[in-house]
């Protein structure tokens, strides 16, 4: 019965308010599976809904095509995101740090006078994934950094992919605000803060980069969104920058395209969408990946990435080239042609500021990189 009266008082609002859906959690919470959602899904689904509004991360339209997808975003109570810091003295997580308790980051050894690297998983994914504490290990190996790991699991782990794509703006807000205040709280400027996404994480940080802008590098190990989805029945491919990362979310944004489909097949993207964009062996078909190898190609990235960490005498030194074919026939500029001249890709890439579509190969094998100054030829 209570039930039931909450679904009548949920309709009446969607309809009196002609197009908001009011679906704030304070109002009515049955889980995932309760009136609430069903009545916010069908709500949209009608098209009665072209918005809704979460208390302090504000309101989510569908009014662009990319965003329309039946289902609206969940809400900042079912996705659950956490922030998890991982110390250097044990390299273990501290427990989970909701978005509202930002000061506890300093119970476990946050560093006020060092930079932030965040790190956002993808699709499916938790903290927990082995690449991200490799990632870790390797930036604390190397580098004198804060790391604090993003967990949406909830919001990710949803069997349709379409479901965890529109989950995205909603972590990428609260992101934003927890970012702002332990910019505030530390006084570390958001230019010191390092955003590192995986798959759709790499468009949660876009999101959390254009909540707040003058974050100083978001970077992209291949984007996932857009190109899988053409069961969605709308071209994702050529989509704007508010669908996407695009190179105003940050001061510099850095995408390593490992996965991208020349011909139909990858799910990555192919096009730009950085200021620097790596294409290492044309950003497609990773050498020694075979085709039964369902995610090799789209590991390949961030396993180039935490290598331009580990192996010092290594380098992943790249070419600003139009395209794959001019990269082959060797008709590139030459390094000092361009301002950037040839940027690492990697985690040291913002180095030279380089603008861009950037080629280079790799070795078949771990390790991948190159070392400095042998060329690789087309084999
Ligand atoms: C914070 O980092 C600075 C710079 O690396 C270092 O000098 C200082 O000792 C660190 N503070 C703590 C409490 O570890
Ligand atoms: C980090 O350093 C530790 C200790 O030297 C080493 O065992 C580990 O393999 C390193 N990890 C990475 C990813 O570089
Ligand atoms: C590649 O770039 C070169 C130089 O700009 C251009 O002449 C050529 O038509 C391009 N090829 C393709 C396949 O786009």
């Amino acid at each position: 019965m209570k039930a039931r009266g909450y679904l009548l008082f949920t309709i009446v609002v969607c309809l009196s308010s002609y197009d908001v859906c009011w679906a704030g959690s304070s109002w009515f919470h049955f889980g995932d599976w309760g009136p609430s959602h069903w009545v916010r899904e069908i709500c949209h689904w009608l098209g009665w809904c072209s918005q809704v509004c979460y208390d302090d991360l504000g309101c989510f339209e569908n009014t662009l095509e990319c965003h329309k997808p039946f289902f609206p975003p969940m809400p900042p109570d079912e996705i659950l995101t956490t922030f998890n810091m991982i110390s250097n003295d044990d390299r273990q997580f501290s427990p989970p740090i909701m978005r509202s308790e930002v000061e506890r980051v300093f119970d476990f050894g946050f560093n006020d006078s060092i930079g932030v690297v965040m790190i956002f998983h993808g699709w499916g994914e938790s903290h927990l994934k082995k690449w991200v504490s490799d990632l870790s290990n390797a930036l604390l190996n190397r580098t004198n950094t804060n790391i604090i790991v993003v967990d949406w699991y909830e919001g990710s782990d949803e069997l349709n992919y379409l479901k965890a794509v529109q989950n995205t703006r909603v972590v990428g807000r609260e992101v934003a605000l927890f970012i702002k205040s332990l910019s505030e709280q530390s006084s570390i400027s958001l230019s010191r803060f390092h955003l590192i996404g995986h798959s759709l994480g790499a468009h949660v940080a876009g999101y959390t980069g254009a909540y707040l802008s003058g974050i100083g590098r978001i970077t992209d190990y291949i984007s996932f969104i857009c190109t899988a989805l053409d069961a969605a029945g709308p071209a994702f491919e050529g989509t704007g920058p508010e669908c996407r990362l695009d190179e105003s979310d940050a001061l510099f944004v850095d995408a390593i395209h490992t996965d991208a489909p020349p011909n139909g097949e990858g799910v990555g993207i192919s096009q730009r969408i950085g200021h620097c964009d790596f294409y290492p062996n044309g950003g497609h078909d990773q050498p020694s990946c075979h085709f039964w190898q369902l995610t090799c190609n789209h590991a390949r990235s961030y396993e180039y990435f935490i290598e331009s960490l580990v192996f010092p005498g290594c380098s992943f030194t790249s070419i600003l080239c139009p395209n794959e074919t001019s990269f082959s026939e060797g008709t590139c500029p030459s390094c000092d042609e361009n301002e950037g001249g040839c940027p690492s890709m990697g985690y040291y890439a913002s180095e030279n500021q380089a603008n861009g579509k950037f080629y280079l190969r790799t070795h078949r094998k771990r390790p991948f990189c190159v070392k400095r100054h042998q060329s690789l030829k087309k084999t």
